[in-house]
């Protein structure tokens, strides 16, 4: 059988973890591709509000294997506490969940080493989750890095000890304070607890598991404009966070790929440092705030809110190969008058349809076409006939200009609230 992906067209935070929920059970398999815990992925079902980080959104489904991919970077003290809090929910993750060997650990001290970088760019930093992506993805690409498969290994301790040793003499160049031994008692407890789980050669598990017929779903971390590569660097992330970024983080070839959802809101969220052409430094971007609850899932951070951006989505349609769409978070649109959409940026004199290089404060200027809102409450609503033709509108339009089909619509955070198109 093929594989499926679904990413995030935007900043983030599009809403990854309540549709890969929803879609589960037609798969065998979700697997994570790249990221770690500076993800926050929440489901909301049957009076539950969970918010994942390192385990795969499908893990409430019993009989679905989650399997966490060698392109993703773990903190054992964070997957053992998600590991613990779903154990007290009554999930058998140990049973569910599967580890690739060649997923790379985050130390403590690449912790440290992401917040030392951070204050040492001073105000031209990222906003990192602080979460020591950075550093961990640094040492893999500089050949330094642990994997999970070297915690079975009898001189995991001596590795372990010499990358903490060269990241000492690293930090010596920088006015941290820090209490390593205090750091290092969770790390250790975490890595007893992963030598629990089922460690796997995951590339092999995954293209077996197709061979024979099984569905997989990969999920995205992160979204398109915070890819390594094509985000708007260097406001990015580590790691490749669009299509291509499964084959290398989960070791299935290209040509295995079938469907791919790409998921955005029916706005724009962003939140860290970086460039963001429509966003509402203002009153309405609160109000969106407001409305959307929107604040990170991992950090507790305000978003920065603004419209919806074409040139921007069209750009991550075309990296990703998406197939389909899905829209988030249209009921918090409900009671505004009119609603926004960036078709074209004035940059520097010019009106240009594409995201340029790079964005300078004040140097882009979106041009935007008003749209009359809907003024309905879309959350109870369940059947897209029901749907006001404001927003069947909306959407077409949307269609239309991202050449794309919306097979989803999103009108609340429950896994009810989910609107299939046809
Ligand atoms: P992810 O990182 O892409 O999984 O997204 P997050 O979980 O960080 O952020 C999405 C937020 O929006 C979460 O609080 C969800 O519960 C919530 N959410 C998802 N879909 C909808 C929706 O259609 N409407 C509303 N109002 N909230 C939603
Ligand atoms: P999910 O999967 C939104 C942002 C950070 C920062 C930049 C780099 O929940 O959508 P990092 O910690 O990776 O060094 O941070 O990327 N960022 C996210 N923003 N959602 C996320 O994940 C994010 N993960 C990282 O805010 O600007
Ligand atoms: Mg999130």
């Amino acid at each position: 059988m093929a594989m499926d992906v679904l990413l995030g067209l935007q900043w983030g935070d599009e809403g990854k973890g309540k549709i890969v929920d929803v879609l589960t059970p037609q798969y065998d398999i979700i697997a994570r591709f790249q990221g770690g815990p500076n993800a926050g992925h929440t489901l909301e079902f049957e009076g539950i509000k969970h918010v994942l980080h390192t385990i795969p959104s499908g893990i409430f489904h019993k009989g679905v294997k989650n399997v966490v991919g060698n392109g993703v970077v773990i903190d054992p003290v964070i997957l053992k506490e998600e590991i613990d809090k779903l154990l007290e929910m009554g999930v058998d993750v140990n049973e569910q969940m599967l580890i690739s060997k060649k997923a790379h650990l985050i130390l403590p001290t690449h912790k440290l080493l992401d917040k030392a970088s951070e204050i040492a760019k001073g105000k031209n930093k990222i906003g990192s989750t602080l979460k020591g992506i950075g550093p961990t993805y640094m040492d893999k690409t500089g050949r330094n890095g642990l994997r999970v498969g070297d915690v079975l290994e009898d001189n995991f301790s001596e590795k372990y000890a010499q990358l903490v040793e060269k990241h000492l003499n690293i930090l010596k160049h920088h006015d941290l304070e820090y209490d390593l031994k205090a750091l290092e008692k969770p790390f250790f407890e975490g890595i007893e607890t992963l030598k629990k789980l089922t460690i796997i050669d995951s590339e092999h598990y995954l293209n077996n598991a197709l061979k024979s017929g099984k569905n997989i779903l990969a999920e995205g971390a992160q979204g398109t404009m915070l890819d390594i590569d094509f985000g708007t660097y260097p406001f990015v992330t580590s790691s490749n966070t669009t299509t291509a970024g499964t084959s290398t983080g989960l070791g299935i070839a290209p040509n295995k790929i079938e469907k791919i959802v790409g998921i955005f809101k029916a706005y724009c969220t962003r939140v860290g440092s970086g460039p963001f052409p429509t966003e509402e430094d203002n009153e309405t971007g609160e109000q969106i705030r407001q409305l959307g609850h929107e604040f990170g899932a991992t950090t507790g951070r305000e978003r920065r809110c603004g419209w919806i951006d074409l040139p921007q989505l069209k750009y991550a349609i075309m990296i990703n190969g998406v197939t389909e769409l899905a829209m988030m978070k249209a009921d918090v649109l409900d009671t505004f008058d009119t609603i926004k959409v960036c078709t074209h940026y004035m940059y520097k004199g010019e009106q240009i349809d594409y995201f340029p290089y790079s964005v300078n404060e004040g140097e882009i200027e979106p041009v935007y076409k008003k749209i009359k809102g809907w003024k309905t409450d879309l959350t109870k609503i369940t059947d897209q006939k029901d749907l006001p033709q404001e927003l069947l509108e909306y959407v077409a339009y949307l269609e239309k200009e991202l050449e794309t089909p919306i097979s989803i619509v999103s009108v609340g955070p429950d896994r009810k609230q989910t609107i299939e198109m046809k």
